[in-house]
């Protein structure tokens, strides 16, 4: 049965680099504090001129160069964001255009931290259907435009990037996949805007849009991950100790030790960046498997396992053969 290969990765992050003694600067917080609950260090954050649409029109770029797709052989872009500068037209589109990339149809999904594997899943039912043979997925955010700068809680933990794959309808690549949502639960993880401009890190913001819950997103973590990724490996009969790599959205380093020790598999199979570029929500995964592609990590042949979770909420996890 026809599923999809990913053929090309790309990523792309913001120049300006803010350290934990940088925030400490800004809210009642210190490094030690941040590092020791979370595994975050530093992060990259969007200055002017850095929109998510830019971020991920030069990941798309950097993932069609790896690929060797041109952006008119794309026949479809799934973009993954919650943090597009306009309520329309969708991030997708302004990338489309971005790349000239004129025989695609474009767009874009909202499921924030789960918002890349939603896109993936996406994309291999079109290919199932026989009429897609090409499609480009970008995970893009620049969620330090929505951030409480005043809230210690929740502003240390993000960081902006983005992260593009592109993939190829293949009998092999995407084993199975599962996902899922409680929209009952939507209040431990919410924001009430959607079309800030301001990309800059700035105390003082009038609005305070992004809402956390710490400890509820994290006991929903732990707990639904390695349910899920178990699901995901079951429904396929793959062993957990056939997979290479477990890919998890880079939320906290807590999260992911937990998840390791829950499933009885060793951490060192849990590949982490979060330590230099913090949470950057639907672009997490994708920078991370960026980041494995360009350093040769990844052999054809090699079983990986992805996971997201986060707001609505949200939680996914996918199977595949490199
Ligand atoms: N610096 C210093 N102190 C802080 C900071 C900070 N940045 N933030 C909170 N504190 C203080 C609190 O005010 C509190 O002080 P108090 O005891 O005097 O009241 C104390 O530290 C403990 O606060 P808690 O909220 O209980 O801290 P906790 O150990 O739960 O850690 C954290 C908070 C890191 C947010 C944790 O709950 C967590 O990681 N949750 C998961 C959230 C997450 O990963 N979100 C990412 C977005 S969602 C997603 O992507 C899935």
């Amino acid at each position: 049965m026809t599923t999809i290969r990913i053929i090309g990765t790309g990523s792309a992050l913001p120049r300006k680099i803010v350290t934990n003694d940088d925030l400490s600067k800004i809210v009642d917080t210190n490094d030690e504090w941040i590092s020791s609950r979370t595994g975050i260090r530093r992060r990259c954050l969007a200055e002017e001129g850095e929109t998510t649409v830019e971020l991920g029109i030069q990941a798309a770029r950097r993932a069609l160069e790896n690929a060797k797709v041109t952006a008119q052989e794309i026949q479809m872009i799934i973009v993954a964001t919650c943090s597009s500068e306009t309520n329309f037209p969708s991030v997708g589109c302004q990338i489309q255009a971005g790349l000239n990339a004129n025989n695609a149809v474009a767009y874009d999904i909202s499921a924030a931290c789960s918002g890349f594997l939603f896109a993936l899943n996406t994309a291999q039912a079109y290919a199932r259907t026989g009429n897609y043979q090409k499609i480009l997925i970008v995970g893009t955010e620049t969620l330090s435009k929505v951030i409480d700068w005043e809230d210690r809680s929740s502003c240390v933990l993000f960081g902006d990037g983005a992260g593009a794959c592109v993939v190829e309808a293949s009998p092999i690549g995407m084993m199975n996949y599962v996902q899922h949502s409680d929209g009952s639960q939507g209040d431990v993880l919410s924001c009430y805007t959607s079309t800030m401009r301001t990309p800059v890190i700035s105390k003082g913001m009038s609005m305070k849009p992004l809402h956390m819950e710490g400890q509820a997103v994290f006991k929903f973590a732990v707990k639904t991950v390695p349910g899920c990724i178990s699901q995901v490996l079951e429904g396929a009969q793959v062993s957990k100790d056939r997979v290479k790599y477990f890919i998890l959205h880079q939320a906290n380093q807590r999260i992911i030790h937990s998840v390791a020790k829950r499933l009885n598999v060793p951490k060192e199979s849990f590949p982490m960046n979060l330590d230099r570029i913090g949470n950057t929500s639907a672009a997490s995964i994708p920078i991370l498997l960026d980041e494995l592609n360009s350093q040769g990590m990844l052999e054809p042949g090699d079983y990986l396992v992805l996971s997201g979770f986060g707001a609505g909420l949200t939680w996914a996890a996918t199977l595949l053969e490199w």
